[in-house]
């Protein structure tokens, strides 16, 4: 599918439907043979609640919400909605950007909430188990309680879920040292699309066995089953870290400034935001500047040091991105809660500009391609976005930029939904051209289902569509998000 396709407009259309779905009356009876009332909710109130993400671009339209306490009833689920035909939205802490957890066509939403123990410790192998409703900051909690760390982490850990991080294959703040959510999950326990319970890799850490249905779940996007529990890995904390905050007058030279932090210094991330995110954020969080002056581009280091403050290293490589003009000034945290503060200002800006309905791209290339793909999308946003804020912030020490457009409070949210796309047709082929990525932490969910064609081949997406088939067959898992079985999204 080329990026020039047609633009769901299913979603549109969806968007004008004002009453809940319905179940029918043999359908209601046999599933409050599964869930008991207070785990069975039809309310509009929660389906309208768990019938969404964080965004805001699909009218919630959710049949009922149930609260499973067992992989048994979550088996029962799925058996439930094969023999009716009806669909499941596996549903985490709905921290989603994409639209991947969204109940728009009368699904059933499965919500991992009363699926939240933490069991199974094991000191040796550094495991843990946690069914798929323990909250991020609740794992990363357990961890730091024995001395160990988790290090998957971003602005949603105090909601988003581990069956969530899983299915998406969250990123976050530390890529650039630990990877994503993919490299800590040892074991995996999903229930197929056709009901089937599957221990995935047992939390072996060698396990050479054919194929490792593990890695194929992990970024499904609940398209194949549900995650019911995981073995995670935990690791040793860093010993010391350093976090600075360096202006930059440009983008340039950000990668020089990467390179020469990364060469003398071990970056645990490496986080970028523009002025213009700066200012929201400040605005949110009524808080002051970090620097005497403002600056069109800022970068925020966190550095893994052997002692409290590797000033001296640090300093130096500061002085030398400094004479080389990359850098016009920056500032060191001294203390916990500066450095905290300083991450505020990185992590503040989701929230700090979700009232504005942002359009979002996330999209990434290698870094080696990095500065002519930013110095050709520079050029490309001012030339097409002349009327609407366009923020810039990410991960760019993965290569990954979050482009941000914000919605003016005069614009209808259909046609300034429409614009963005027309930008987008060129956006997404220079990220095709650069050989990128369309969704480099998000996913694709429903939002972008239709630009899968940007970074995944035609083969590719055959090949995807086989594999949902196999697992999933009557096609009740997520349906519509990331692909559609029968390709009327090609
Ligand atoms: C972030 O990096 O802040 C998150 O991916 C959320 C967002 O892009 O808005
Ligand atoms: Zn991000």
């Amino acid at each position: 599918m080329s990026a020039s396709c047609a633009r769901l407009p299913t979603l549109l259309a969806l968007s004008t439907l004002e009453s809940l779905a319905v179940l029918s009356p043999n359908q209601l009876s046999s599933l409050q043979h599964i869930f008991p009332a207070d785990r069975l909710h039809l309310d509009a109130a929660t389906c309208e609640r768990y019938g969404q993400d964080w965004t805001r671009y699909t009218t919630p339209q959710a049949a009922a919400i149930v609260f499973p306490v067992s992989i048994d009833e979550v088996q029962a689920v799925v058996r439930w909605a094969n023999v009716h035909g009806v669909g499941i939205v596996p549903s985490g802490g709905r921290t989603g950007l994409s639209g991947g957890a969204v109940a728009t066509q009368g699904e059933i939403v499965v919500s991992m909430d009363r699926m939240n123990c933490m069991d199974g410790f094991d000191p040796l192998a550094r495991t843990v188990r946690c069914q798929a409703g323990v909250v991020t900051a609740a794992l990363q909690q357990f961890a730091a309680d024995h001395g160990l760390y988790y290090p998957v982490d971003f602005a949603s850990s105090g909601s988003s879920q581990i069956g969530g991080n899983i299915a998406t294959n969250a990123g976050g703040i530390r890529v650039v040292r630990y990877g994503m959510t993919r490299e800590w999950v040892a074991g995996l326990t999903v229930v197929t699309g056709s009901g089937d319970v599957l221990e995935c890799n047992l939390g072996l850490t060698k396990n050479n066995t054919g194929y490792d249905f593990r890695h194929l779940f992990i970024g499904s996007e609940g398209t194949l089953g549900l995650v019911v529990a995981a073995t995670m890995r935990l690791t040793d904390p860093p010993p010391f870290t350093t976090v600075l905050l360096l202006a930059l007058p440009g983008l340039a030279d950000i990668m020089a400034v990467f390179h020469a932090f990364r060469s003398a210094l071990t970056l645990q991330a490496f986080e970028f935001f523009s002025d213009l995110a700066l200012t929201h954020v400040l605005a949110a969080e009524q808080s002051a500047a970090p620097l005497a002056e403002r600056q069109p581009f800022y970068v925020l280091l966190e550095l893994e040091t052997v002692t409290p403050l590797q000033d001296e290293a640090v300093l130096q490589v500061f002085a030398d991105c400094m004479a080389q003009g990359w850098v016009c000034d920056g500032v060191i945290a001294q203390s916990q809660q500066q450095a905290k503060a300083l991450w505020r200002l990185r992590e503040g800006i989701s929230a700090a500009i979700t009232p504005y309905t942002p359009y979002k791209n996330d999209i990434s290339v290698v870094l080696s391609r990095l500065p002519e793909f930013v110095a050709r999308l520079q050029g490309l946003l001012a030339r097409d976005y002349p009327d609407f804020e366009v923020l810039w912030y990410g991960h760019i020490g993965d290569g990954n930029l979050h482009i941000n457009v914000l919605k003016p409070a005069s614009w209808a949210l259909a046609d300034f939904r429409h614009a963005c796309e027309q930008v987008n047709e060129q956006v997404f082929a220079l990220v095709a051209e650069f050989a990128g990525s369309m969704s480099a932490e998000h996913g694709v969910g429903l939002l972008k289902r239709d630009y899968l064609g940007v970074t995944r081949s035609a083969a590719d997406i055959a090949l995807m569509r086989g594999v949902k088939a196999v697992f999933d067959p009557n096609d009740i898992m997520n349906p519509g998000k990331l692909l559609q079985l029968d390709g009327s999204d090609t």
